[in-house]
């Protein structure tokens, strides 16, 4: 398909996603507006003050909600607001556990967007390969020391989607037509427990990283000793459960249907990632 919209705002610029597809979009000799409260573009879900400024002259928007209490209504907000800039095409980055089973809260900013008059399109990917490397609030302090990862995900697997893939298919949805009105769910080629990931982490690293089931209890006590709130607690409990149970496990197409290719194995990601820091 040719590409049709060529000025890409994106949300969360910074992060893991973004900074990727803004990445994929420079690929195609475009030049992203790169926004977070600390990026180049400054954008702050919290202060409407800079959402106008930043979508001026843009006619796509990748869109990383704050995933605070009042993330729809941000977004649809947001989203009136971009029409207003003459924004053509939103692109929600969603996820696949939440928005199957987790209720209203994840659902609603899926709603949000839809509810707009721009053309959309919500991407559900399932948990990201680079979690266990770029997301040190839930896995940093758990790999330390021993080496070890603790989690309460016991055989439970997940397909993992690398975020090259992700970013792939985002830069696609923003710029080329055949998009709108879609929701692409977003999985890996393989399922594979933690534990069969990190053998496959220190086979390839040369480290001894091992992975070790935990029961929900002794993670919640282990994780109140480091200090953490049990709000926190309580929610990664529940995420970590939806590993346990499977809900993302099985392989699905939506990397296929955007690419027209497979998407990257597991073994990519750990081939040219530096595990030295876990
Ligand atoms: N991890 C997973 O496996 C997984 C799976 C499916 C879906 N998801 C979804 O992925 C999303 C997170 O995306 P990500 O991993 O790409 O992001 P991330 O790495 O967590 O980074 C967050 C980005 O948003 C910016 N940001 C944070 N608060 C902001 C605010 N108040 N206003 C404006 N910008 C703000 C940050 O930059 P500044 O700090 O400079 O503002 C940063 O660029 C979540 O909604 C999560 O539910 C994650």
């Amino acid at each position: 398909m040719t590409s049709n919209l060529s000025r890409v705002l994106v949300l969360g610029g910074t992060g893991k996603t973004g900074s990727r597809v803004a990445t994929a979009l420079r690929r195609r000799d475009l030049s992203p507006a790169v926004a977070s409260r600390r990026g180049p573009v400054r954008f702050d879900w919290a202060d409407r003050s800079t959402w106008e400024p930043a979508l001026a002259g843009n006619e796509a928007v990748y869109v990383v909600d704050s995933q605070g209490p009042d993330a729809s209504a941000e977004v649809g907000d947001f989203a009136a607001a971009a029409a207003r800039a003459r924004v053509r095409r939103l692109v929600l980055l969603s996820g696949r556990p939440y928005g199957e089973i987790a209720g209203d809260g994840w659902l609603a900013t899926e709603k949000a967007i839809q509810a707009s008059s721009l053309d959309w399109t919500i991407l559900r990917p399932t948990w990201f390969a680079q979690n266990f490397t770029e997301l040190p609030e839930f896995f940093g302090t758990l790999w330390s020391g021993a080496g070890e990862l603790r989690m309460p995900t016991g055989e439970g697997r997940d397909a993992f989607i690398d975020l090259e893939d992700l970013a792939d298919v985002a830069a696609t949805a923003l710029t080329e037509e055949g998009h709108a009105g879609r929701t692409y769910v977003l999985s890996g080629a393989r399922s594979l427990s933690l534990g069969q990931a990190v053998a496959e982490i220190a086979e390839a690293s040369g480290r001894p990283l091992r992975f070790v089931p935990v029961t929900e209890d002794a993670y919640r006590a282990e994780l109140i000793a480091a200090g953490h709130p049990d709000p926190f607690v309580d929610g990664l409990i529940e995420l970590f459960r939806h590993i346990r149970e499977e809900r993302g496990a099985e392989p699905v197409d939506g990397v296929r249907e955007v690419l027209g290719r497979a998407p990257r194995d597991f073994t990519d990601y750990v081939t040219r990632t530096d595990f030295s820091a876990v």
